[in-house]
């Protein structure tokens, strides 16, 4: 659980870095239809929870460092009994200041009076330009106000992203952002193993996620996003989500999926063989890609670049297609070439946390990042052989293999989150047994 007091730790860091003559204004996500009546399942922007916990849509905060009559305010709904009887509750202005420890709380309905007079004077302005039409529409009527309230002077001269300093902070864990993930991770790695229960030679791919589903959420978690369970072929879609294929004896079974716990993600991919052990080409190539995994995994330490992952694992999986005779010539011309790229297109990991792909720059200064403590990376080389690759064997075609960890880095080397879940060839196969 995050307290309240580390909420409002990260807004005080937030307003340390961007300057006592800053404001700073993030909105809730909106609640967004499915259609006519229906909502999807509301998820609150993570930036936004990431600084206050609130809950509910239709909600504003402003950061407005060293203003003497409140530095952190919230717009939120109003309580609304008739609304609260189709909806749920509604925590509304009066309870949302003292519950979550801000210091002044209004209706939503009353920001565009409220907001720009708090603005007013602010030499920079940080927020998010660019992602929802509605918010982009707000700011512009609030510099309005402004302009047309006092002559036009007193207009923030700035407007600044706030995704430079705000993902910044992000990017590295606290322990009780690490706790949160550590139980996503465990969630997710208990789903695989009822996964694997259900994934029987004849079964279809969406009894097999819905056992899945069912696990995540009878530990009370959602799914971090729409998974993945791929049998045979299927795999070679990287985003597969149609889950409507059949399992068949000898296939392997490419399971994604991650649960959702407090908003904190986890991300987790395995291989599985359906009905009995990898037959003899399917295990050849599971070996490589675990032998790059572990190998990349490895590089998951403070002091390397997050590029070493990838850079390693590529090196393992070239050298294993290559031993293979599935890339002709030797490994150093395949890397040069870029050939290996056919059977391995995409990067071995991200950062994780409250989004799957969590916020974070990659690059600092144009190189490379280096990892720090409580930096938290995927893990997820792959080897993909399309059903119609007829540069192979017709033994090798139409499977996918990834092998997906969730990886902290620590102070002395790297705690892998994910670590409960089996990956070892003896392990699986006596687990499938
Ligand atoms: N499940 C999405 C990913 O592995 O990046
Ligand atoms: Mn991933
Ligand atoms: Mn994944």
């Amino acid at each position: 659980m995050i307290t309240v007091a580390e909420f409002a730790r990260r807004r005080r860091e937030l307003m340390r870095m961007a300057g006592a003559d800053a404001a700073l204004v993030v909105a809730a996500a909106p609640q967004r239809m499915r259609n006519a009546d229906a909502a999807w399942p509301y998820r609150q922007d993570s930036d936004f929870h990431y600084l206050t916990g609130f809950p509910e849509p239709d909600a504003v905060l402003a950061l407005l460092p060293g203003r003497a009559r409140g530095e952190v305010v919230l717009f939120c709904r109003e309580r609304d009994p008739q609304r609260e009887r189709l909806d749920g509750p509604r925590i509304g202005p009066d309870a949302a200041a003292a519950r979550f420890a801000l210091d002044d709380a209004f209706p939503v309905e009353d920001i565009d009076d409220i907001l720009p007079g708090m603005l007013e004077g602010r030499a920079r302005l940080y927020c998010h330009f660019g992602r929802e039409n509605e918010f982009d529409a707000q700011l512009l009527r609030w510099m309005r106000r402004l302009r047309s309230s006092r002559g036009g002077s007193v207009v923030p001269r700035e407007f600044v992203a706030l995704g430079h300093l705000l993902h910044e902070l992000r990017l590295y864990k606290s322990p009780a952002e690490l706790a949160l993930m550590r139980r996503a991770a465990k969630v997710a790695a208990d789903a695989q193993l009822a996964a694997l229960r259900a994934a029987r030679p004849g079964a279809a791919e969406y009894e097999v996620e819905a056992a899945l589903l069912h696990a995540l959420r009878a530990h009370g978690a959602v799914p971090s996003y729409p998974p993945t369970v791929a049998a045979g072929a299927n795999a070679c879609v990287l985003h597969y989500t149609a889950n409507r294929g059949k399992l068949a004896r000898g296939d392997l079974l490419l399971i994604d999926a991650g649960a959702e716990i407090e908003c904190y993600a986890s991300d987790v991919t395995r291989t599985w063989p359906v009905g009995g052990n990898y037959p003899r080409e399917r295990r050849a190539l599971y070996e490589v890609v675990l032998e790059a995994q572990l190998a990349a995994i490895d590089e998951v330490r403070a002091g390397r670049a997050f590029t070493a992952a990838h850079d390693t694992a590529t090196r393992v999986i070239v050298a294993g297609l290559c031993a293979l005779k599935l890339l002709p010539g030797s490994p150093r011309a395949a890397l040069e070439s870029g050939g290996y790229q056919r059977f391995f297109p995409h990067k071995t990991g991200h950062w994780i946390g409250l989004d799957v792909h969590d916020v974070g720059d990659y690059r600092v200064d144009d190189e490379p990042r280096m990892l720090e403590p409580g930096m938290v990376v995927t893990v997820e080389p792959g080897i993909y052989i399309a059903p119609d690759d007829t540069s192979v064997p017709a033994k090798w075609r139409g499977l996918g293999i990834r092998i997906e960890d969730d990886v902290a880095v620590t102070a002395r080397g790297q705690e892998v989150l994910t670590a409960a879940l089996p990956k070892d060839v003896a392990t699986v196969e006596a687990l499938v047994n």
